[in-house]
């Protein structure tokens, strides 16, 4: 019989919705490998919970990421939509509704929030001035606009920010400013603009912050906010804009992080329509339903000011708390494409299981927004001695005796039911550490309980009983209690392990464990034969995995956002011989042919004659060099590059230059190199 020590409650669970520019890359999986832990965990104790996320699908860099790559933006979020939603299947991220905010349920809901905000007075209007692009016929966003910082001159700083001095300007102060999408020299133009007066909403966010929603950091933050003053925030933009337009105001759209967050309820209903629930059941005002959000410590100010204010001025209920986490940093640095350490969602599946890294993360994981950090030893020894070593360990040394001395059957009581019986009690302060998002300490406890449960075996011996004659009930009750733990601890894993408590369930022959069958040991039942349920870990996987996400430098195509961070993030790389690096085929090219590539902004094609034989090279130098200006250069190529497919043709080698804050600078010879000359 199942008992239920726990009133069932009903709750809706997001985590933030990623850009439908780009792929899902292991600092994403931070928060979404968080939230759905929590969100098992809510299910496995038998409450009524929903995780609902979306590709994030307007806005500028989106438009124009679909025209380089030749597609419409609804082309492009509708691939990119299918790629996220793989790589979150196959990590075992169980949304219940994945969506787009791209959609008619969207649009609804931002029309209606708009509507309901702007009938009570809470919407104004009126005329700014920004840089507009003359050539591209379109408003610039601070940082679609580069140029020298006015502070200390250095050259392709972003309009709002200097990465070189650390200054914050204003775009208008920028010297030599261009657009990064046209190149041309941004004009100021006059625009109307609307405006959510988040001012009217202090008292109410006040008094909100004060009913415990977010974390005490983030408390803090929120007040220094309302010490700087809550400014009106600016919710359109002019055409051409991505996304949706404003009611009876033609060529205005709604930005893109107005109907982000609506995306939440925009994804519930489109799953309340396919399932029959009951929209505002959660959404009312005064609904007794929890809505919580994880996001990262960056979106904040989206989530803790406008978007309880949007909801509130618009009639519906704020969330019950937001949840905010660190960032991923990878052997101790921010990830880097260099390194190695950016590594995509995709990347890693083709090299690792992804339950290695969903415990790796839940053994860090606390309810803090410190960043997280991956090292890849730690990460090794870890996921090997904890899972394998000591977990999967547990069943593989009781397994076999059950199976063949006793025909599979397990004993018919506990050998030690009070052993039984503290691992039944620590459920108790790990269902505590996974409700307030102490994964570590969670994994920790369980940990402990596994130690026990191997000291047991040790201590008991069955390999040992197993040669005593007269010793064959001994051998059945010892391995029924090894394994009676080990379900036990299955039990409480099942958050983190999804995909191995499903192997363990077929290999008991049970139904899906929830939380409180822990509570209950499985005895006089027949079990299936223990086939290995998890590999260890080899470095050599993790090298592999590494090497395959560097980039030396990176293709406009696969830059993922506009505009892009400097070419070169980081400027260490990790020591190679001499082997490795006669392995490199440089040779001095002269460019013969430079053209620029229509719907690449950033790319030239050259042709590259390497002393008879002419080479096709696509380079991402076209923000810094004038095609005609290259013509007839001699630079240094790789000429053993495999050759790479894209979608303008055939890259057959790369070209080398230095990059990094300043700009790129294409690498030419002395005079009197020869194209073909070999570069040692
Ligand atoms: O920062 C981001 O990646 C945004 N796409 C998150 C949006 S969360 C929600 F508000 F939609
Ligand atoms: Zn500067």
């Amino acid at each position: 019989m199942r008992t239920m020590s726990h009133p069932t409650r009903r709750i809706l669970v997001t985590s933030a919705l990623p850009y439908a520019n780009g792929p899902i890359h292991i600092g994403h999986l931070v928060e979404y490998i968080q939230t759905d832990i929590w969100v098992r965990f809510q299910k496995l104790r038998g409450h009524e919970c929903y995780y609902l996320c979306a590709d994030d699908a307007h806005g500028t860099p989106i438009m124009l990421r679909a025209e380089q790559e030749g597609l419409t933006p609804e082309q492009l979020i509708q691939r990119i939509w299918q790629e996220h939603h793989a790589d979150f299947a196959e990590f075992l991220i169980e949304f219940d509704n994945y969506y787009s905010t791209h959609s008619p349920e969207n649009r609804h809901y931002a029309e209606l929030i708009y509507h309901r905000l702007d009938a009570a007075g809470h919407i104004s209007r009126r005329v700014i001035t920004q840089a507009f692009d003359p050539e591209k016929q379109m408003f610039l966003p601070d940082r679609f606009i580069k140029g020298e910082c006015p502070r200390c001159g250095a050259v392709d700083q972003y309009g709002d920010s200097c990465e070189s001095c650390g200054a914050t300007y204003s775009p208008t102060d920028l010297k030599n400013p261009r657009s990064v999408i046209s190149g041309a020299t941004p004009i100021t133009k006059e625009s109307l603009h609307l405006f959510f007066k988040l001012a009217d909403f202090e008292e109410m966010l006040k008094d909100w912050i004060t009913s415990g929603p977010v974390q005490p950091q983030m408390a803090n933050k929120l007040n220094e906010w309302f010490t700087a003053g809550l400014q009106e925030w600016d919710i359109s933009r002019d055409a051409p804009y991505w996304g949706f337009e404003i009611p009876d105001t033609p060529g205005k759209y709604f930005y893109v992080w107005l109907d982000a967050p609506i995306g939440y309820m925009a994804s519930f209903q489109n799953y309340c329509d396919r399932t029959g629930l009951n929209f505002h059941d959660f959404w009312n005002p005064d609904s007794t339903a929890e809505v919580y959000h994880f996001i990262g410590k960056d979106i904040a100010y989206f989530h803790i000011l406008f978007w309880p204010a949007e909801l509130t001025g618009a009639g519906f209920r704020k969330p019950t708390a937001v949840h905010c986490h660190g960032f991923l940093t990878v052997d101790g640095q921010k990830m880097s494409k260099s390194r190695g350490t950016f590594i995509k969602a995709r990347t890693y599946l083709q090299h690792l299981r992804p339950e290695y890294l969903r415990y790796y993360f839940a053994t860090k994981l606390n309810d803090g927004i410190d960043d997280l950090d991956l090292n890849f030893d730690d990460f090794l020894q870890r996921v090997n001695s904890d899972l394998v070593g000591k977990l999967v360990n547990i069943a593989s040394r009781c397994a076999g005796f059950i199976t063949r001395r006793f025909n599979g059957q397990l004993a018919t009581t506990l050998a030690e039911p009070d052993l039984y019986a503290d691992f039944v009690t620590a459920g108790d302060a790990i269902a505590q550490a996974y409700e307030g998002r102490e994964f570590s300490r969670a994994m920790r406890e369980i940990m402990a309980l596994a130690d026990r449960a191997n000291q047991y075996i040790d201590e008991k011996k069955p390999w040992a009983l197993a040669k005593q004659p007269g010793a064959e009930a001994e051998v059945q009750a010892v391995c029924s209690q090894g394994l009676n733990l080990f379900r036990v601890l299955i039990v409480y894993l099942k958050p983190v392990l999804p995909g191995m408590a499903g192997q363990v369930e077929e290999f008991l022959r049970i139904r899906p464990l929830r939380w409180d069958d822990a509570r209950t040991p499985l005895l006089d039942h027949p079990i299936a034969e223990f086939k290995p349920l998890m590999q260890r870990v080899e470095m050599a996987q993790i090298t592999a995995m590494v090497e395959a996400s560097k980039e030396s430098f990176p293709s406009a195509e696969e830059t993922p956002a506009l505009p892009a961070g400097p070419l070169i993030d980081d400027p260490l790389s990790p020591t190679i011989t001499i082997d490795d690096f006669a392995k490199i085929d440089l040779r001095v090219a002269r460019i013969v042919k430079a053209e620029a590539v229509t719907g690449a902004d950033k790319l030239v094609r050259l042709e590259l004659d390497l002393g008879g034989e002419t080479r096709q090279v696509f380079a991402g130098i076209k923000s810094i060099y004038a095609p005609e200006d290259l013509q007839g250069r001699l630079t240094v190529m790789v000429a053993n590059l495999a050759p790479r497919k894209m979608r303008f043709g055939l890259s057959e080698g790369m070209v080398l230059a230095a990059g990094g804050k300043n700009g790129i600078y294409l690498l030419t010879p002395d005079s009197g190199a020869e194209p073909g000359m070999r570069v040692k």
